[in-house]
């Protein structure tokens, strides 16, 4: 069984969930002037790659497949570089198609790769880890890594459909698994309590088991969240910055340990601060923030931080690429489910991170 969502706005699409998927609905999405499909794929997911390219063959499709380095050094411009030669030499046309296999690091350069190749081709996401098939796979961004910072050069593309199978899980490591479902719990605390419900109601083994119906089932729900959100704002016009819940501080934890902590486990620790900020308002209630706590410790993600003090993860917020004037933003909940972005004092944070573990 599959659910499919649709994605509406200037560039409308469809994103199917569903287990056990087989290879009928990638063909389905290919219209009648396809020709050619390069399917761009991370290593682990070769097999399945070359028998998708199977499959299209016997449809009667020319197909080729291209691996690339693994995770962000593949994101890189010498990788893209490589694929604009395969797709020169396949003869990828105008009505051709890529499809980006893999995790979040495949579906923002192959869908990069897309965007630039003749201008722009169609685009399929068939994203293989949890984070992909709830954040990066839908909505549109791309990108690529640069030597001055990760993520600075790409452009919204967004894919004609995304395939999300979830028996495509059953390979990845556990602490991938949970990574994506802090962002999950994250779309269930800005506007999806029933994720809450069903995350605190069931054992971990089942929500972080790829043919539980639990974890369909919250997958589901936070997909339909950000196609929600990216339907109303594709472009982060305003809207879409609700989706940064927990990111603020979640960016400054990544660059202040180079990229080594998963990005999820710094979204969770990103969220209990934000609770916290939220709570001095007099916003959340203890009991809000204690549900943060106990949720996403539940998958077993990091509710704390000790590594940097609060002046570095400071210093690095102020000199994000969305920070003007010196005055950070954050994502805070009005209650549960009411997000919105606000202006914070860099003096508001010290409470909030002492809370957290973080040193002065
Ligand atoms: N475009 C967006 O809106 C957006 C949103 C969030 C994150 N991102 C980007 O996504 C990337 C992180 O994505 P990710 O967490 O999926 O990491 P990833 O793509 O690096 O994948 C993690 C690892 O799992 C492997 N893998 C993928 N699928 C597998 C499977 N089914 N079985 C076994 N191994 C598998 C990959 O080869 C890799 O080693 C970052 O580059 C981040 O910047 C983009």
């Amino acid at each position: 069984m599959s659910t499919t969502i649709g994605v509406t706005g200037p560039h409308p699409s469809t994103i199917t969930v569903g287990r056990d998927l087989g290879f009928a609905p990638i063909a389905a999405v290919l219209d009648e002037a396809v020709m050619k499909v390069l399917i761009i794929h991370a290593r682990p997911l070769a097999a399945r790659a070359v028998a998708l390219a199977e499959h299209l063959r016997s449809l009667g499709y020319e197909v080729a497949t291209a691996d690339h380095p693994d995770a962000e050094a593949g994101k890189a411009i010498e990788v893209v570089a490589g694929l604009w030669d395969t797709c020169g030499h396949l003869q990828l046309g105008r009505k051709d198609v890529i499809i980006a296999m893999g995790g979040g690091a495949t579906t923002d350069m192959a869908g990069f790769v897309a965007a630039t190749w003749l201008r722009g081709v169609t685009l399929i996401n068939v994203p293989t880890t949890l984070l992909g098939m709830v954040d990066a796979a839908v909505g549109g961004k791309t990108g690529i890594n640069t030597s001055v910072g990760k993520n600075l050069v790409g452009s919204f593309y967004p894919a004609d459909a995304v395939i999300a199978d979830m028996s495509l899980l059953a390979t990845l490591p556990r602490q991938d698994l949970a990574a994506g479902a802090a962002e999950v719990i994250k779309c269930g605390f800005i506007a999806d309590p029933k994720i809450l419900r069903i995350v605190g109601e069931t054992s971990p083994e089942i929500l972080l088991d790829p043919s539980s119906e639990q974890l369909a089932e919250i997958t589901t729900r936070a997909i339909t969240v950000k196609a929600r959100v990216v339907s109303a704002d594709l472009t982060e016009g305003g809207l879409r910055e609700i989706l940064n819940y927990g990111h603020t501080l979640a960016h400054a934890i990544e660059r202040a340990n180079d990229y080594t902590w998963r990005h999820g486990d710094a979204v969770a620790v990103g969220c209990c601060f934000a609770a916290r900020l939220a709570q001095a308002r007099g916003l959340l209630s203890a009991d809000d923030v204690a549900r943060h706590d106990q949720l996403f410790s539940r998958v077993g993600l990091p509710t704390r931080y000790g590594g940097s003090t609060l002046d570095e993860l400071t210093h690095i917020m102020l000199s994000d690429k969305k920070v003007r004037r010196g005055i950070l933003r954050f994502v805070l909940l009005e209650g549960i489910a009411h997000p919105a972005t606000v202006s914070v004092d860099p003096q508001e944070l010290a409470a909030p991170a002492s809370q957290i573990g973080i040193r002065a």
